[in-house]
Formats: structure tokens, sequence, C-alpha cells
């Protein structure tokens, strides 16, 4: 998963893969369950599809939803909030908060990543159906 032979399309899929970004910046993240857990990726509990799932890490099984982008921005009267929009997703990522204001649950990573690598992480998102 993190091998240097493995070629991305785009910065973006290898951020979500790799969590390193093409200029060789990793990704870091803060707080949360699985801090000091050491390199996590998008990949590890969103799946490659962004499909989400069950995986289990450290004893714990974490469930993490569908990030594929109609899932995120698509109207689905069970949610609790609005649908999101590339300004609430980054949100999500950064500080752990969904459009509705409230805080995710402390198994999603807040994550500290540059503007410009957070633009191709989303525009990445967006290719996942
Ligand atoms: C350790 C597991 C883990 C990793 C790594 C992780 N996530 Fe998450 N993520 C979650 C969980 C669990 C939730 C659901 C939190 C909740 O329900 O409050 C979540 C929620 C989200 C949401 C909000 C989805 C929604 O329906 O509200 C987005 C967007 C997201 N993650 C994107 C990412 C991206 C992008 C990365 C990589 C930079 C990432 N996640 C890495 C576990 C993870």
């Amino acid at each position: 998963m993190t091998g240097t032979s493995t070629t991305y399309a785009s910065n973006g899929e290898r951020i979500y893969f790799t969590a390193v970004s093409s200029s060789g910046t990793p990704i870091s993240y803060s707080g949360g369950f699985f801090s000091g857990m050491g390199r996590l990726t998008c990949a590890m509990c969103h799946g490659p599809g962004g499909h989400g799932g069950s995986t289990t890490m450290m004893g714990a099984i974490v469930q993490a939803p569908d990030i594929t982008w109609p899932a995120l921005t698509g109207a689905d009267p069970d949610m609790e909030h609005p649908p999101y929009t590339d300004q609430t997703v980054r949100a999500a990522i950064t500080d752990g908060v969904d459009p509705g204001g409230q805080p995710l649950d402390q198994t999603m990573p807040r994550w500290t990543i540059a503007p410009n690598d957070l633009d191709d992480l989303v525009s990445y998102l967006k290719t996942l159906q």
C-alpha cells in the first residue's frame, strides 16, 4: 500500500492511499482514538473505493462511513445533517465536524494537510462513485 514503486494517477489518490503527498510531505493527524498509532490512511478505514465498512484496529471495531461523493453530497432522509459541500467536506477532514456543526466520532482522525493537498484530496473524493 505504501510501496514507492506504486504509481498513482493523481496527488489526491496518492494521499488517499498513502497519507503522503506527491511533494513527499506526510499528512499527519492529531487527537482522536487512534492518536499515536502511526501512519493511517483514508483507505485503511474507508476502503480502497471509499465505500466504508468495518475494520478492526487495536482491538476496536471501526465502522467507517461511505465517503463516495454521491454518498456525501446526496440528500439522504436518514441523515442528521445537510448534505456535504466542498467546504464542509474540508471541515470534516481537518476539524472533524459535520455540516450540522456536530463533532464527528473520535475514530475519525483530525488531519493536518496543506491547502493545495486538501484541494487535491477533495478532487479525488469527487471521483469516487
Ligand atoms: C482510523 C479510521 C479512519 C481513517 C484513517 C480516516 N477516517 Fe474518515 N471517518 C472515520 C469514521 C469512523 C468516520 C465516521 C465518524 C462519525 O460517524 O461521526 C469518518 C468520517 C469521515 C467523513 C465524514 C463522513 C460522513 O458521512 O459524515 C469524511 C469526509 C471522512 N471521514 C474522510 C476521510 C479522509 C479523506 C481520510 C483520509 C485523510 C479519512 N477519513 C481517514 C474513520 C477514519
